[in-house]
């Protein structure tokens, strides 16, 4: 009864997310690592940045040692309650239009890159053969 509640919102999250109280979100847990602000090799500020959101991407994209990943262990506070995560990596459909639709012109031009030096080519025969008879 009354146990330290260990499941957050996102939103729940990111309210810490100032020097004085900085939650981390890694992994589907809950890091507050305000203690390590100071310490962190890489700086406070981008602690400070990564939060409000799903920062594994950030900590990943560093290559943190294995005694980095050790570390966590004491910062973690709690999980996440996934369901109030936006998908990481979400197919964004492609909405692009598609550029050459119409084929029709495409095909003119082919037509046109293969006509163009046969009527060159006949042209020269015609001549040669105009002088010739001359
Ligand atoms: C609780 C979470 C984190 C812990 C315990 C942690 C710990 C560490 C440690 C121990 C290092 C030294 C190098 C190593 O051993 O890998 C480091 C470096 C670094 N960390 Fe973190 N880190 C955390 C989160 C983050 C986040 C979210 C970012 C965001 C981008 C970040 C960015 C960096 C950078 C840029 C360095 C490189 C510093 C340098 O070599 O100049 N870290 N971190």
């Amino acid at each position: 009864m009354g146990g330290e509640r260990s499941v957050y919102t996102l939103a729940e999250v990111s309210e810490h997310n100032n020097s004085k109280d900085c939650w981390l979100l890694i992994d589907g847990k809950v890091y507050n690592v305000t203690k390590f602000l100071d310490d962190h090799p890489g700086g406070g500020d981008v602690l400070l940045s990564s939060t409000g959101k799903d920062a594994t991407d950030d900590f990943e994209d560093v290559g943190h040692s294995t005694g980095a990943r050790a570390m966590l262990v004491d910062f973690y506070v709690g999980d996440i309650d996934s369901t109030t995560i936006p998908e990481r990596t979400k197919n964004i459909p492609q909405t692009q239009p598609q550029i050459n639709q119409d084929n029709s012109s495409g095909f003119f031009v082919k037509l046109l890159q293969f006509l163009i030096p046969l009527i060159i080519f006949g042209f020269a025969v015609g001549i040669r053969f105009y002088n010739k008879s001359i």
